[in-house]
C-alpha cells in the first residue's frame, strides 16, 4: 500500500490522471459494466449517476424508504423529487410489486390530466426508478428491467454496498443505464478517505459524467454546463488498486461467515431460518417460537450473489440485545435507525408514520452483526452464544 502511495507521490499526479484511468478500466471490468467514472464518493456518484440518466430538475425518482440518506439526497441535489415506496419484508430491498402499482397511480392521474394525444406511457415527470443493493444484495432487477421496459423510466442502481455482488450472473454496476458504488472507508472496497465511482454501458453518458465530475469543463477553463469538484484522488485510486486483487476472496470469506452465522443460529434455535435456506429437519426449539421467534434472518433471493457488506438480523427487543452485546465488547450497527420517509429534511413531502410500515418496522428491529473477512468461526459462535444468552 505505501509503494503504491509512494508511486503517486513520485508521479506528482494526485488528482485524475493515469491511477484513477486504470482503476476505471479495473472498476469496469469488474462489474461487467462498459466503462467507469471515478469521482469523490458515493454520493457524488449518485448524483452523477441520476444526472447521466437524464434526471433533471423538476422530475421525481421512485427509491427506497429504506436506505442511507444519500440515496434520496442525491435525487433532491440533481433538482428532482424523492418518491419513497416501500420495501419487500423479507430482503428490506425496493418492493418492485408496489412501485408497479405507483407507476401505474401515477399514469391513471396523468390520464386525467393530460389530452389523450399528448399522453406519453412514462407518467410525467417519472423519469427514474433507484434501487439500492441494501447490505450488499441485489433488488430484484428482473423486476425493475420489466418496470423500466413498460413505463419508459431510467434504472439508476445505488450499488454503494455491492461491489462484486450479482444479479442472475450480471454484475452489479452493469444492470441499470448507470450505478453508483462508494469505496467509504467502511464498504467491502475502501479507500483511505472518500472515493467513489459510477458505471454504465453507455459511453456517451461516461463522456457526460467526466465533464460534470469536473466543472462541465470537456476542455480546462471551457464549461458547457454547471458541474461540480467531483474528482477522484489519485492516492486513493492507488490504494483501491492493490485492495482490488484481493476482494473476490474478501468476498468470499464474506459469505463464508454468513452461512457460518446462519447454520449457528439454526442450531441455537433462536430462528426460523431465513426464507430460501430453512430446513425441514429443524428441531431444536427450545428458545425459538417458529411463529414468533426472537431473531429472523433476512430472505436471500435465488439470483443474487449476496456479498454480505453487513450481516443483519431482525431482533426482539432489538435496543436491549445492542446493549447486552456492547456490554461484551461486541459491536453491532442500527441500518438505518428512522427511514428516509420521516427524516425531518423530507416532512415537505407530507408522508406521515404509519405511510411505509414495512420500512418502520424494520427500523425497529435490524441489527448489523460483525462482518469482516478476517472475521473467525469463534468469533462468530461467541456472538450467536451471547445472543442466545440473552434470551434464554
Ligand atoms: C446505500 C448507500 N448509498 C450511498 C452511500 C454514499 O456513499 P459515500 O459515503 O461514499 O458518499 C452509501 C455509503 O455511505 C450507502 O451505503
Amino acid at each position: 500500500m505505501l509503494a503504491a502511495i509512494a508511486r503517486v507521490c513520485d508521479s506528482q499526479s494526485f488528482i485524475l490522471g493515469p491511477e484513477v484511468e486504470a482503476l476505471e478500466r479495473e472498476i469496469a471490468a469488474l462489474t461487467g459494466a462498459a466503462c467507469a467514472v471515478g469521482c469523490a464518493s458515493g454520493t457524488e456518484a449518485l448524483w452523477l449517476a441520476l444526472v447521466a440518466a437524464g434526471v433533471t430538475p423538476g422530475d421525481s425518482v421512485i427509491t427506497t424508504a429504506f436506505s442511507f440518506f444519500a440515496s434520496a439526497s442525491a435525487i433532491v441535489r440533481a433538482g428532482a423529487t424523492p418518491v419513497f415506496v416501500d420495501v419487500d419484508p423479507g430482503t428490506l430491498n425496493l418492493d418492485a410489486a408496489l412501485v408497479h402499482s405507483q407507476l401505474q397511480d401515477r399514469q391513471l392521474q396523468d390520464r386525467h390530466l393530460r389530452d389523450r394525444q399528448l399522453r406519453t406511457k412514462r407518467p410525467e415527470n417519472l423519469r427514474a426508478i433507484l434501487p439500492v443493493h441494501l447490505y450488499g444484495q441485489c433488488a430484484d432487477m428482473n423486476a425493475f428491467d420489466c418496470l423500466a421496459q413498460e413505463f419508459g423510466v431510467a434504472i439508476v442502481e445505488d450499488a454503494a454496498q455491492a461491489i462484486g455482488a450479482e444479479w442472475s450472473g450480471r454484475g452489479a454496476g452493469s444492470l441499470g443505464v448507470t450505478a453508483a458504488f462508494s469505496f467509504y472507508p467502511t464498504k467491502n472496497l475502501s479507500a483511505y478517505g472518500d472515493a467513489g465511482i459510477v458505471t454504465t454501458n453507455r459511453p456517451e453518458m461516461a463522456e457526460h459524467m467526466r465533464q460534470l465530475r469536473n466543472h462541465g469543463s470537456p476542455r480546462r477553463y471551457y464549461h458547457h454546463e454547471f458541474g461540480w469538484n467531483g474528482r477522484m484522488d489519485a492516492i486513493q485510486a492507488a490504494v483501491l488498486r492493490v485492495k482490488l486483487g484481493h476482494i473476490a476472496n474478501w468476498n468470499r470469506r464474506r459469505q463464508q461467515h454468513a452461512a457460518t452465522y446462519d447454520r449457528l443460529f439454526a442450531e441455537s434455535g433462536l430462528t426460523s431460518g431465513p426464507a430460501s435456506n430453512r430446513t425441514s429437519n429443524q428441531t431444536s426449539g427450545q428458545i425459538s417460537n417458529q411463529l414468533n421467534p426472537p431473531v429472523r434472518l433476512l430472505a436471500r433471493s435465488p439470483q443474487a450473489k449476496h456479498v454480505f457488506h453487513q450481516y443483519v438480523i431482525r431482533a426482539q427487543r432489538r435496543d436491549e440485545l445492542r446493549k447486552f452485546l456492547a456490554d461484551r465488547k461486541i459491536g453491532s450497527e442500527i441500518y438505518y435507525p428512522l427511514p428516509l420517509h420521516l427524516q425531518p429534511v423530507f416532512s415537505y413531502l407530507g408522508l406521515k408514520a404509519g405511510d411505509l410500515p414495512v420500512s418502520e418496522k424494520a427500523a425497529r428491529e435490524v441489527l448489523a452483526l460483525p462482518m469482516f473477512p478476517e472475521l473467525t468461526e469463534a468469533e462468530i459462535q461467541s456472538v450467536v452464544e451471547s445472543i442466545a444468552e440473552f434470551y434464554s
